[in-house]
């Protein structure tokens, strides 16, 4: 089983049918129609802390809740957070520097806190519940990439391995700090340019990995993800960890999990692995028409072109 998502059992029990339910589980938010302009968008996400700098863990895990929000093309107004803390292995300035450093994330987003939760819990969690606002025409689904579509990624990958290497004592945070610049990075201008270039399709990059997201991405449709190894960018330091055997478990449940829907002839494990590996606060991954991809170039906006949309019965080709 990969990561939890919930929106995917949901997605499975079939919710009830509500025409106001514009898009059901299952996707990266749920959406919500208010009236003729304007819709919710809706998401929660909880995560342990990945650094050992609380203030950090707040930027990175507010960064991330709010991702769903921008991959469904919304703009993000309103935050709960969700705090789970024992009491008796940390002190309250750590509790403070969590929430100092989410309410940063959550100022630059432009959104507000309204209040949360708390709960004691023998590991640290910590996430937002977001709501959004979204015009129901502009609603960027995981479904809808073209044969001919480009297809792009905002964020380099790697930050689950890099984060277990933390872990495991065999880099500090200073040696993994472009990540960490990078999982402090909202995906808001990402989704701007997104939405401005009509992006056929988007979705954000985070616990399934690239691979995985691909995979959901093409989920019942005839297409075909063509994408170029050598084009996708990864963090330094991250082929050496996976070589060195620094790999989180997640990157091989993901694997195994969505391999029958890969094709990498002559791509060795390590790579495979790499695509694989579960990003937190990944960046958006959207798919664009050729005639639109001047939009992306006038932007402005740092992304890689890693590959193209074909004709296809929803599988990964990777070369
Ligand atoms: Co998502
Ligand atoms: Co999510």
């Amino acid at each position: 089983m990969g990561p939890a998502d919930l929106s995917e059992l949901l997605h499975v029990l079939e919710a009830p049918e509500d025409k106001r339910m514009l898009v059901p589980p299952g996707d990266d938010a749920g959406v919500f129609l208010l009236n003729e302009d304007t819709a919710l968008v809706e998401t929660v996400d909880v995560i342990t802390p990945l650094v050992n700098d609380p203030y950090l863990f707040g930027r990175i895990s507010a960064t991330n809740s709010l991702s769903d929000i921008y991959a469904m093309g919304g703009t993000p107004l309103t935050c709960l957070a969700i705090f789970g803390f024992s009491s008796c292995d940390y002190e309250m300035d750590v509790f403070e520097l969590v929430l100092k450093g989410a309410m940063e994330s959550i100022a630059l987003s432009g959104a507000c806190l309204l209040g949360g939760h708390s709960f004691e819990d023998r590991e640290m969690k910590f996430g937002l519940s977001v709501t959004g606002i979204v015009r129901p025409q502009r609603v960027l689904r995981k479904e809808g990439a073209a044969p001919g579509d480009h297809i792009i990624l905002t964020k380099p990958v790697g930050t689950g391995v890099l984060t277990t290497a933390l872990k495991g004592g065999k880099v500090d945070e200073d040696g993994i700090s472009e990540a960490i610049k990078w999982m402090c990075t909202l995906n808001a201008e990402a989704a701007r340019v997104a939405l401005s270039a009509h992006a056929t399709a988007c979705t954000d990059v985070t616990g399934f990995g690239l691979l995985g997201h691909a995979c959901n991405m093409l989920r019942d449709t005839e297409v075909d993800f063509h994408i170029r190894l050598e084009s996708v960018p990864v963090f330094e330091g991250v082929r050496e960890f996976v070589e060195m055997g620094i790999v989180p478990e997640g990157a091989y449940n993901n694997l195994n999990f969505h391999k029958s829907y890969i094709d990498a002839p002559g791509v060795e494990e390590e790579s495979l692995l790499i695509l694989s590996d579960p990003q937190t606060s990944g960046g958006l991954l959207f798919t664009i028409k050729p005639g639109n991809l001047h939009i992306l170039k006038e932007s402005g906006l740092t992304c890689w072109r890693i590959g193209e949309v074909r004709q296809g019965s929803g599988r990964i080709i990777i070369d």
